[in-house]
């Protein structure tokens, strides 16, 4: 069988990425030799003469292919790091995105103790980033997982068993509450919130994402509305919302859950100094 030298197929990739517009090119044809040819940075870097066989290298090479169609490195891997955890994605979940992780960091400024039991509802888990880690951060906690998609929920099932935490969640098909018939301490949602007609201007990656992950409506605010009119039917005393929103939806938000009678005790930004998340409660 052929061998290949990776230090010649890795420059090739690097270059055919770059002459296809990927921003990333540099780091994601190292990212994809890592994880398509089971290699470590070390190995790329330090090993000049390391050499893979013809099939490795053809695999790679496709992955490349995909990569340089856009198609963003989680989806050809079907993996992506969150928080602490890597998660399994699919091409019916939201890839996990760093400004998520704000949300999480939130509920730990909020909610010191992580060995406090309390109940956790989560609308839209889509691979279930955002609650799983929180499961996996309060050892104590239990979580409900909505999503309307059957799919996304089948996906988010694996992460949980992954990271072995799928006996402290249930997971539901439910349109938002619908099929919800309890209380919780905690309610936690990243909803879909790009108004629909910029969802033809997005960027190449993002339209591997589904749509019904995406799309808030008209002016994108549409799932915070519906959020806010039902909430306190299934909050607990002294209970809170988490919301993540999209670049400069926080006064709209806030006013669309001030009208339901919640006030905004906390927001916070993400790295590039977006409010990204905000946190209500009852009046
Ligand atoms: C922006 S994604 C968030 C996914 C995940 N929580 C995350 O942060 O990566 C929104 C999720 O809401 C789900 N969704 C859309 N409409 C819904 C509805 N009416 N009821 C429940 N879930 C819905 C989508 O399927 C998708 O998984």
């Amino acid at each position: 069988m052929q061998l290949i030298k990776v230090s010649d197929i890795l420059v090739k990739s690097r270059l055919s990425l770059k002459e296809s517009g990927i921003k990333s090119w540099n780091s994601d044809a190292l990212l994809l030799l890592v994880k398509v040819c089971n290699l470590t940075k070390e190995q790329i870097i330090f090993g000049r003469d390391l050499e893979i066989d013809e099939v490795v290298a053809q695999k790679y090479l496709e992955a490349i292919d995909l990569r340089a169609k856009s198609m963003p490195v989680a989806k050809i891997i079907g993996k992506k790091d969150f928080f602490e955890s890597s998660f399994v994605v699919s091409q019916h979940v939201l890839d996990p995105r760093p400004d998520s992780e704000t949300l999480i960091e939130t509920v730990l400024a909020i909610y010191k103790d992580q060995n406090q039991d309390f109940e956790i509802l989560e609308l839209g888990v889509g691979s279930g980033c955002l609650i799983l880690s929180l499961l996996k951060l309060y050892n104590n906690a239990k979580a409900y997982g909505v999503d309307i998609s059957q799919l996304a929920l089948e996906t988010a099932k694996k992460n949980a068993k992954n990271l072995q935490v799928d006996d402290r969640i249930n997971f539901v098909e439910s349109d938002l509450f619908s099929q919800i018939n309890q209380k919780f301490d905690l309610i936690i949602s990243n909803p879909p919130y790009i108004p629909t007609k910029e969802l033809k201007n997005l960027d190449l990656d993002v339209a591997y994402d589904p749509i019904i992950a995406l799309d808030g409506g008209v002016d994108g605010l549409d799932f915070y509305r519906k959020i806010a009119k039902e909430a306190k039917d299934y909050l607990k005393k002294d209970g809170k919302i988490i919301v993540e929103i999209g670049f400069e939806q926080h006064l709209e938000v806030k006013d669309i859950f001030g009208e339901s009678g919640f006030l905004c005790i906390k927001e916070s930004k993400d790295l590039a100094q977006i409010i990204r998340v905000l946190i209500f409660s009852l009046c």
